[in-house]
């Protein structure tokens, strides 16, 4: 049975009736822009075929009661009465009743059945899944439009804000807005976005290391501070707001360090525009080529890559049909991701599984990907 089938079927099982509604939202994996969200630059993810799935059935009250099939203990919370209950799992879909409550969305409750394929903690945004799957879940009980860009900013604040984790928009952006087949290509500040096609005859490869990013918030929250700091020397909004040219110029009186992570980005949000000029030329070699280049900055100048990212990297780089590989996402551990032809995709994933695992004894996985559909109402 798949994720939709065993919701639906668990929901029969809970409440006696089919649900009357399913919705899902995507995980994600990001080709080439990271970390520079938070700097309100460029981005560039797909949407995965893993997925948050809710078989759901609106209640004529103001409650919300959710469980989960990988959690033992179901979430119960009234819309009129939203506070913290410490670090639950459904946290996520209070925040984002919240988020929508704080934003002026007249809600109304629901009851229903959750489950997910989105690894958690591997760099795939299984939580802004949640989030947008409660979302959608949320506007189509209550009648409201699906605006991708207002919910995604809702399911940021409940991240941020609720649950406190920091975070940039992109992974909500994704799970949001993407489409089959496409890439989105983002602009962060505005949020105006564009969906591109994926060059045709390639396959986006993920790799998870199965290593676990440690403690996280701590590289990434310093991440973040380093860039509002080369942000401030440089007396702008943001990273942004900086062009490579300037960087050489004026950088020099920054701190050895900051001045790298601020190249990181600066650079970055060149190869995320140069990335799409590839894609629109079908210039596959190319876009390969700065997926590398993104990668060495992030192990360089951002250091966030671990060993694991490093060798999974490596490893997957010279194999045949492969044009270029990164870690992808938060960093510090997780999954990296490689742009391979299509017809040696599949090889290329068996080959890569068993010299990682015999180079470093951890069991990775390894799988062709899909650019799968943005947050939807699958049925009603
Ligand atoms: C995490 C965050 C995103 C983004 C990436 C790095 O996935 O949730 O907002 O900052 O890291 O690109």
């Amino acid at each position: 049975m798949n994720v939709r089938e065993m919701v639906q079927d668990a929901f029969i099982q809970r409440f006696g009736d089919p649900a009357e509604l399913l919705v899902r939202a995507p995980g994600r994996v990001n080709l080439i822009g990271e970390h520079t969200d938070y700097n309100d630059g460029f981005v560039l993810p797909m949407a995965i075929d893993r997925s948050v799935w809710i078989a759901l059935r609106p209640r004529n009250d103001r409650r919300v009661q959710i469980s989960s099939l990988e959690k033992e203990t179901p979430g119960d919370f009234s819309l009129d009465d939203l506070h913290k209950d410490g670090p639950n799992w459904y946290e996520y879909l209070k925040g984002v009743a919240w988020a929508l409550k704080v934003g002026g969305d007249r809600l109304q409750g629901w009851e229903g059945v959750m489950s997910s394929d989105v690894p958690v903690g591997a760099g795939l945004s299984s939580s802004a899944a949640i989030e947008m799957a409660a979302a959608r879940a949320f506007a189509q009980v209550a009648g409201f439009e699906w605006d991708p860009a207002l919910m995604a900013q809702a399911g940021r604040k409940a991240e941020n804000s609720w649950v406190g984790v920091s975070t940039g928009i992109m992974d909500q952006m994704a799970s949001a807005a993407c489409q089959e087949g496409h890439a989105l290509f983002l602009d962060c500040r505005s949020l105006h976005y564009e969906n591109i096609p994926l060059p045709v005859g390639v396959s986006v490869v993920v790799m998870d290391t199965a290593t676990r990013r440690g403690n996280v918030d701590s590289g990434y929250n310093e991440r973040f501070q380093q860039c509002q700091t080369a942000a401030r020397y440089f007396g702008v909004k943001a990273l942004r707001d900086v062009s490579p040219k300037e960087l050489t110029e004026k950088g020099r009186g920054l701190d050895r360090a900051v001045y790298r992570r601020a190249r990181h980005v600066v650079m970055e949000d060149q190869r995320v525009l140069d990335a799409i000029e590839a894609m629109r030329a079908g210039d596959v070699v190319k876009l390969g080529h700065l997926l590398n280049a993104s990668h060495l900055s992030m192990r360089d100048d951002f250091e966030i890559t671990n060993e694991a990212l490093n060798i999974m990297v490596s490893i997957a780089r010279p194999q045949p049909g492969c044009y270029g590989a990164r870690m992808t996402g938060g960093g510090f551990g997780g999954c990296a991701m490689a742009l391979v032809d299509a017809g040696k995709a599949e090889k290329f994933a068996g080959i890569v599984a068993y010299d990682y695992q015999a180079k470093t004894g951890l069991t990775p996985s390894v799988y062709v990907c899909h650019a799968s559909q943005g947050a939807e109402v699958v049925a009603d």
